[in-house]
């Protein structure tokens, strides 16, 4: 778009990142939006094929809907390409949605976002737009992060203006809020969606673009700090209910309470909310662990050291939950399990996504397989390749002898070839066939006594045991 033409409706979009966010983000909006053309560009090649592939089963990403969405508008007016200079060049909006993961080394280690990807992406952006170009933090951000945008941009607008190209940039914040599993109806129907920005007449092209399918009700216009602040305070609250069931849980072991009527009870109260109660075996994914760090971060930054304390507790019985998850079972079974086969059900850090960041599962079958167990593990969604580039890399790290290393776990799409010869099935994941199984068949596979560890919830306590099997379950009386 031309600098004199800041007034033109937009009419391409680019989006830099085909992952999570960025794939179904863009597909829902080249759904709502017929007459926007939306290239959404990776550096990754092997993705960017896999979006193109005829085989809808190959998308990189799995989510419920998805496939539908993409079928109606891919090669209409959504693509996905690895040419990003072209597509930042024809872009009049270019969002940034690429990962922005903990730093694993240097200043901030363990804690700070990683921002090197979103740089890349200004540089890049500056390198190529041409005209006026709005530029959109999709991405998960420490709060100032657009002033480094802006900073990096403002000196490729600069270096234009003696020039007939003169380029121009507004930086506006609209992070994203959907939750894996459920994306294409949070993108459909989102609780509200944040638009974070200076520049009014930017902001109403964004907000344009939205009330295409969003009420203006639901459209919520913030200054560009409290945007990125928002999204970061929104997980931190959300992982932080989680923490604060998952600790009740271990009360209601204690005391005879049940975790699931104690959720129900408070959930009743209106200022308390029903949804984020249920206890399980820790939140996992890409973003809640990274998102509440990079906050407690932030805070000592800012000084504010019993803040950071406050929050960095979230993440701290998060992991002491699925080590406790860990011990219980261990200690179930005789204090021992060396060379016993336990199936796991689902390696998904939750249901309805073949997304394994930060799952749960990985954390506790790293825990299990130090104690040499032999793990079998069931997932309907998440690739093998996935689970053994984790768990081949756990292995490395764990200290048992070398021999014992070779087969310690294998994978089954069968949930009866997983459970063969087990002394225990743990489940991990919330999918749904798990909470329609065949008990008495599964038992008479089994090598007995057997248990059942159901760290979700899911399964009938009476038919499992009415199989001869051992129960146990998180946050009820057992
Ligand atoms: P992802 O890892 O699935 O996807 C990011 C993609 O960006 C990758 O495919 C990577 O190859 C690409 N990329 C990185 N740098 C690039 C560059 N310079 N040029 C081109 N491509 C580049 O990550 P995600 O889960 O989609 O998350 C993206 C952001 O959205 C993060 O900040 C995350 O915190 C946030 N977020 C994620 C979710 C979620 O559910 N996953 C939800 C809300 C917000
Ligand atoms: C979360 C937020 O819900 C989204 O709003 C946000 O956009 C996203 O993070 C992000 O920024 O990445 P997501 O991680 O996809 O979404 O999934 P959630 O449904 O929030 O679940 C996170 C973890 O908490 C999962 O491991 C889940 O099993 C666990 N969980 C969730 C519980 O243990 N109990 C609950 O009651 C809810």
């Amino acid at each position: 778009m031309q600098a004199n033409e800041d007034y033109r409706t937009i009419k391409n979009i680019c989006c830099i990142g085909a992952g999570y966010v960025g794939g179904p983000t863009m597909a829902v909006m080249a759904d709502k939006c017929p007459n926007i053309r939306v290239t959404v560009v990776d550096k990754d090649e092997k993705k960017i094929n896999l979006w193109n592939s005829d085989n809808l089963d190959k998308l990189p990403v799995f989510e419920p809907f998805l496939s539908e969405i993409i079928k109606r508008t891919r090669f209409k007016n959504l693509f996905f390409s690895n040419d990003i200079n072209n597509a930042i060049k024809n872009a009049d909006m270019v969002f940034i949605s690429v990962n922005t993961p903990i730093k694993t080394s240097g200043i901030g280690a363990g804690q700070a976002s990683n921002l090197k990807w979103v740089e890349s992406c200004a540089r890049q952006i500056g390198e190529a737009a041409e005209g006026y170009t709005i530029v959109v933090e999709k991405s998960t951000l420490p709060v100032k992060t657009a002033q480094t945008i802006k900073d990096i941009l403002s000196f490729y607008s600069l270096s234009s203006q003696g020039s007939q190209d003169k380029i121009k940039f507004s930086i506006l914040s609209n992070p994203e809020f959907l939750s894996e599993g459920s994306a294409i109806n949070d993108l459909e129907n989102p609780d509200r969606v944040l638009i974070g920005g200076e520049d009014q007449i930017a902001v109403n092209k964004l907000k344009d673009i939205y009330f295409n399918w969003i009420p203006s009700e639901k459209i919520i216009c913030t200054n560009l700090w409290s945007s990125e602040l928002s999204k970061l305070i929104s997980n931190a609250f959300l992982a932080q209910r989680i923490s604060s069931i998952n600790s009740v849980a271990a009360i209601c072991e204690e005391s005879g309470a049940d975790v699931r009527e104690v959720s129900k009870a408070i959930g009743s109260d209106r200022r308390i909310g029903k949804e984020f109660l249920n206890a399980g075996p820790g939140f996992g994914g890409s973003c809640f662990k990274k998102d509440v760090l990079n906050l407690v971060y932030l805070c000592r930054h800012f000084g504010l050291e019993e803040v950071a304390n406050y929050w960095e507790q979230v993440v701290l019985i998060n992991s002491w939950n699925q080590r406790r998850i860990y011990k219980i079972i261990v200690q179930k079974l005789f204090g021992n399990i060396a060379g016993k086969k336990l199936a796991v059900f689902g390696y998904a850090f939750k249901a309805n996504t073949n997304d394994t960041r930060e799952s749960p599962s990985r954390a506790i079958i790293k825990s299990l397989l130090s104690e040499e167990a032999i793990i079998a593990i069931h997932d309907p969604k998440v690739f093998e390749s996935q689970i053994s580039n984790e768990l081949e890399e756990d292995l490395t790290k764990i200290k048992i002898n070398n021999a014992s290393k070779n087969k310690m776990w294998t994978f089954s799409r069968d949930i009866y070839e997983t459970v063969k010869g087990a002394d225990a099935i743990i489940i991990l994941t919330e999918w749904d066939m798990y909470s329609n199984l065949n008990w008495e068949k599964i038992s008479s596979l089994m090598r007995h006594p057997a248990w059942v560890f159901d760290t979700r919830s899911i399964v009938n306590k009476v038919e499992v045991r009415t199989s001869g099997i051992n129960f146990w379950r998180i946050g009820g009386s057992n």
